[in-house]
């Protein structure tokens, strides 16, 4: 059973797109949610509260428990006082759905310090400041003996998995997340806390700014609208959940379709020398094997 009724929730980049779906659907089983977006850019640039004041008053407006915040949670002072705030707020905390992004793509040639550094900060570090503050509270909480289940879901992207070309700052950072939250998975487990990534696939500001990508994700003019965000949302609610089995996982979600991905793993092939390997005995076996044509 999916348990979300009297849960505490922080969501990330809670104010559009993804965060937005994962913040009602979390709201409307029963989560309170702190609604969390400085309302910035696709370039990260810029800031406005209404994004996440609106979600905030959309699902008080449904009955629900929601309160706003406009902390940019990549740095470490921001993260620290989101976390507060679920506690000031709500009293606890149990989920923590990390999503905030933002894009500056460009090939490696052509990228500039600046859009290296803001995006691996914004998704990296935007993943790991909010998990740590958050650790620390749990940790705190289980040495104080309240053992309960504690769930986050951290967002991963195919560009990190397949290496896009041209997101030479997003795509590193974004597999980077995945071993994140394999990390966390390990050392949280202790204290009750799962740690999962989903990857997903739906039409946002963000992938509708991608070329290419508006005319695939259009919305059909009847049925099943697989690029919808809302698509995802049942995912990351059945990570967030009290019941939740999974720890150290990454699941592609898209429309109607969730799939395991396989963690790093050892290829098949191998080859051996019963002491260092001479360099022409190297060149020769290393032909054995099979180019992937990367
Ligand atoms: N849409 C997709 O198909 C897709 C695919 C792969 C990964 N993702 C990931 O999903 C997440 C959500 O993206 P989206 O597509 O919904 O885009 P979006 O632009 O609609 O939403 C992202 C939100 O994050 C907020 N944000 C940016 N920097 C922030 C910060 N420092 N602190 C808090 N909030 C911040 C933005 O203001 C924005 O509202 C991102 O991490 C993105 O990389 C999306």
């Amino acid at each position: 059973m999916i348990e979300l009724d009297g849960r505490v929730a922080v969501i990330t980049g809670a104010g559009r797109g993804l965060g937005r779906e994962h913040a009602m659907l979390l709201a409307s089983s029963g989560a309170a949610v702190v609604v969390n977006d400085p309302g910035v850019g696709n370039d990260g640039s810029g800031g406005d509260p209404t994004p996440a004041d609106d979600v905030a008053a959309e699902i008080r407006a449904l009955g629900g428990r929601a309160i706003a915040s406009t902390v940019d949670a990549a740095t470490w002072d921001g993260a620290k006082a989101l976390v507060a705030l679920a506690l000031e707020a709500f009293s606890d905390l149990d989920v923590l759905v990390n999503n905030a992004g933002i894009l500056r793509d460009s090939t490696l040639v052509n990228m500039s310090e600046e859009d290296f550094d803001e995006v691996v900060r914004v998704h990296l570090k935007g993943h790991l400041a909010p998990t740590k503050w958050a650790a620390v509270h749990w940790r705190a909480q289980y040495k104080a003996g309240v053992e309960r289940r504690r769930n986050v879901v951290h967002t991963s992207s195919t560009s990190g998995i397949y290496a896009n070309p041209g997101q030479i700052n997003y795509g590193p950072a974004k597999s980077a997340i995945v071993t994140l939250s394999q990390i966390a998975s390990k050392e949280l487990a202790r204290y009750g806390v799962v740690s999962n990534c989903v990857v997903p696939g739906a039409r946002t500001r963000l992938t509708l700014a991608s070329p290419g990508l508006p005319e695939i994700m259009q919305a059909p003019a009847e049925g099943f609208d697989v690029w919808a965000p809302a698509n995802v949302s049942p995912v990351v609610a059945y990570l967030a959940g009290a019941g939740c089995p999974f720890n150290g996982e990454t699941f592609y979600v898209q429309g109607g379709t969730v799939r395991r991905l396989e963690p790093w793993s050892l290829a098949g092939d191998s080859i051996e020398y019963p002491s260092r390997w001479p360099l022409d005995d190297l060149e020769r076996a290393m032909a054995t094997f099979q180019s992937r044509g990367v």
